[in-house]
């Protein structure tokens, strides 16, 4: 095939990544759409996890290729945020055994799987928050991400997750505002009966 001068050529991850970009462009209106009408309730979160489960089987555009998986610390590959900071979503890996502390959100968050098995424990607190820096908490569920499911957070709501699989995990997580811009996170220690503020994690790539 012969090509006219002054053409240019899209290479195969340019077509992907134009593609990409549409269907996050499309899924993160959509979910916008969904929190500006609808607000912030379990029901909505729970279409905002559809949306994000049909972005999650368009593998194609999230191959390893394009986002390899992590080899050491978890990472988080940022592929949407609004200027305000609102509506960052991501594609997070972590290997095989990996897991993270407890905590809360300060926001809404939502997980959509694409590979590997993410147990997702969620925590009840038993205390009534009187104590500064004391908590108390224990699992009251627990849920496996994997592809085709997903799980979703109320601001308060306080999870954990642990890497099942023997293959690292790839899920997006999104959440009602970037991880970067959440002060007053803070994560539990199950065994001291505490809490403390959870900084952003260091793995963030943009
Ligand atoms: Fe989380």
């Amino acid at each position: 095939m012969s090509v006219s001068p002054g053409v240019a050529v899209m290479s195969e991850k340019d077509f992907i990544a134009e593609r990409r970009n549409a269907a996050v462009s499309e899924a993160v209106a959509e979910i916008r759409g969904i929190e500006e009408h609808r607000g912030v309730s379990r029901e909505s979160l729970t279409s905002i996890k559809e949306v994000l489960l049909e972005l999650a089987a368009k593998r194609d555009l999230f191959s390893e290729k394009d986002f390899p998986s992590a080899t050491g610390e978890p990472l988080l590959y940022l592929l949407s945020e609004e200027n305000s900071h609102r509506f960052a979503l991501y594609l997070s890996t972590g290997l095989p055994g990996r897991s993270s502390p407890p905590h809360n959100h300060t926001t809404w968050a939502v997980i959509a799987g694409i590979d590997g098995e993410e147990e997702n424990r969620v925590y009840e607190r038993l205390d009534d928050g009187s104590v500064p820096g004391k908590a108390y908490i224990k699992v009251s569920e627990k849920f496996v991400v994997k592809a085709g499911t997903g799980i979703c957070f109320m601001a308060d709501d306080i999870h954990s997750i642990h890497v099942v699989s023997d293959v690292p995990t790839r899920n997006f997580h999104m959440y009602g505002r970037s991880v970067e811009h959440l002060p007053e996170r803070i994560k539990f220690d199950l065994d001291q009966g505490t809490y403390e503020v959870y900084p952003p994690s260091p793995g963030i790539r943009k």
